[in-house]
């Protein structure tokens, strides 16, 4: 997820960028919450992946001239009526055109039932967690492997029943059911469990073995080139005089995508770094300190903290707090654009977006949910969007990238963004906005949420927990509850605590720390934070919570 995202006003197609000078392996996603997974583990194989719903045209798939297939896994069965399908000659073009394709379990049955077999659903029940299979000696898809036993993670309900004309079974479940299928000659290859998730003790390695074996595909996606295609791709966009703007949010991503397009302008770029009065503790002159002395990028920064608070004030209203600090954002961006050329002259043609890939996928819509394509991006989130009418044309260098990307390129030393920075957690756009619940400018609100986050955050780092979690903050509630401390009877504030781990924001789960830890957290801010009597943790995974609280 992008921080602080300023909403996108083109929308450009992948294909348009940089990775055509890539091979490509593209995943055909049936609305799996594994199909990004898959995706980045490609990636992890030095092997560009492109993400489609797997119901798009057949044209669409040619133009992406993709050098293997996978066909992810998914909710529905492949026997109910509206269930996703392939476009028609999908499979005709891929054996004509010699592209390997592995089908995933709803995938995998898709092959199969595409094909002319036969999908079953279990009396049984299906088979769901880790489980062991048997491999059979002399197939291709195991070829990497002599031992024939090893762990898989299974999650399904329906399973192959005949197979389709050149097909063999290559692996078997204890519960006897095909897990693992191929037609070498066809150059097709199902596998009935989730090869992705880290509890298949060998699924990388199959996938491994699938790309760069069975495929044969070129390992081209390497942080190096991709620092090199983008610099280039930015010196031919820009060309050599027009300049760019870019607002900084403190975050990893806009800072990467900043950088990047300042070797390229140098002092064509113009950063903007605002202070809304909704940053964490001390986080305004930290961010600076960054920006100024390692990471050397001009920013002004501009302190808007009066203006949006008298904005906020009386507002409880979750939708119209982030609305007015929209706005409130909308007005600093422009005013710094008309001030450069008011006073430098300067009329900035480009604006700098750090804009990722999970913001730009389009993917399976959820069963059921009469939708074409879904599309992750969440408007919510482009409250701090700018206007159409501004007419900048955008630059985002990161499109292409998932997050893990990001941080590897700019670990680069090409690049030498501190560790810290990088490992940074998200922060949303309208910052401690959404999470000082009710009116932000409640008396104690910001200054206990401030008090009360930095001490959480300092524990986790103290106790190497930072690095392992996705996510993790406060929340202000405006409730007070009634304790006792030193004797006395207190009516003082509850205060939530939220950690989450994650791969993308779409879909988190609650950190489980060891009691210790939070009864340690917990006695610190009781004793350090006058306000607060109570802590709560959040066990709350997402869905059917969010992760911020708003
Ligand atoms: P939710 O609360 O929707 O958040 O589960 C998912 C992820 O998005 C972040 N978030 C935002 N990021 N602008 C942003 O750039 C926003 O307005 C915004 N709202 C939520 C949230 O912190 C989490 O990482």
């Amino acid at each position: 997820m992008a921080e602080n995202g300023v909403g996108a006003n083109k929308k450009p197609r992948l294909e348009d960028g940089l990775h055509h000078a890539h091979t490509i392996c593209l995943v055909l996603d049936f609305g799996s919450q594994y199909t990004q997974l898959i995706a980045r583990r490609v990636r992890e194989n030095s092997v560009m992946s492109i993400m489609l719903p797997g119901d798009v045209t057949l044209e669409r798939i040619q133009e992406v001239d993709p050098k293997a297939i996978v066909l992810s896994g998914g909710p529905n069965s492949v026997l109910i009526e509206g269930a996703p399908t392939l476009p028609s000659g999908f499979f005709e073009w891929a054996e004509s055109k010699r592209i390997p394709v592995l089908g995933i379990c709803y995938g995998m049955q898709l092959m199969v039932h595409t094909l002319g077999g036969k999908v079953h659903t279990s009396d049984l029940g299906g088979e769901y967690g880790q489980m062991r299979i048997r491999t059979t000696q002399g197939s291709q898809l195991y070829s990497y492997e002599p031992d024939p036993s090893q762990l898989v993670w299974m999650s399904h309900g329906d399973s192959a029943e005949q197979l389709p004309p050149d097909f063999s079974v290559v692996a078997t479940s204890e519960q006897g059911v095909s897990v693992g299928i191929e037609s070498q000659k066809r150059r097709l290859y199902g596998l009935q469990y989730h090869p992705e998730v880290m509890h298949s003790e060998r699924g990388n390695q199959t996938l491994q073995h699938f790309l760069n074996t069975i495929a044969n595909l070129h390992a081209d996606w390497k942080m190096e080139n991709i620092l090199e295609e983008e610099l280039e791709k930015i010196r031919r966009v820009v060309g050599p005089t027009a300049h760019a703007i870019c607002a900084l949010s403190g975050g990893v991503d806009s800072a990467v995508a900043a950088i990047l397009v300042h070797k390229v302008l140098g002092d064509r770029l113009h950063c903007v770094f605002v202070d809304n009065g909704l940053l964490r503790l001390h986080e305004a002159e930290q961010v600076m300190d960054t920006f100024n002395n390692h990471l050397h990028l001009p920013v002004t920064k501009v302190d808007d903290s009066e203006r949006v608070l008298a904005a906020l004030k009386g507002l409880s209203d979750p939708e119209k707090k982030r609305k007015a600090i929209g706005a409130a954002f909308i007005d600093v961006f422009n005013n710094f654009a008309k001030g450069l050329e008011e006073k430098g002259g300067i009329k900035p043609s480009f604006l700098v977006q750090g804009t990722l890939y999970p913001d730009v996928i389009e993917s399976c819509p959820p069963p059921g949910s009469k939708q074409k394509h879904s599309h992750t991006i969440k408007s919510h989130h482009n409250v701090g969007g700018l206007p159409k009418d501004l007419q900048f044309k955008l630059i985002e260098p990161l499109r292409e990238l998932f997050k893990d990307e990001v941080r590897a390129l700019g670990r680069l030393p090409a690049m030498n963004v501190p560790e810290p920075f990088l490992q940074r957690h998200p922060f949303p756009g309208p910052g401690l906005g959404v999470r000082v619940l009710g009116d932000v400018t409640q008396p104690d609100g910001l200054a206990v949420l401030r008090q009360v986050d930095a001490i959480f955050i300092q524990a986790l780092k103290d106790g190497g927990l930072y690095d392992k979690i996705w996510q993790a903050f406060a929340v202000f509630l405006p409730v007070r509850s009634v304790g006792v401390q030193g004797d006395q009877r207190t009516h003082s504030y509850v205060v939530a605590l939220r950690a989450v781990i994650s791969s993308d924001g779409m879909t988190a789960d609650w950190y489980p720390f060891q009691p210790d830890f939070l009864r340690a957290v917990s006695t610190r801010i009781c004793n350090n934070v006058r306000l607060v009597n109570r802590v709560v943790y959040d066990v709350t995974s997402k869905p059917p919570g969010t992760i911020e609280w708003e």
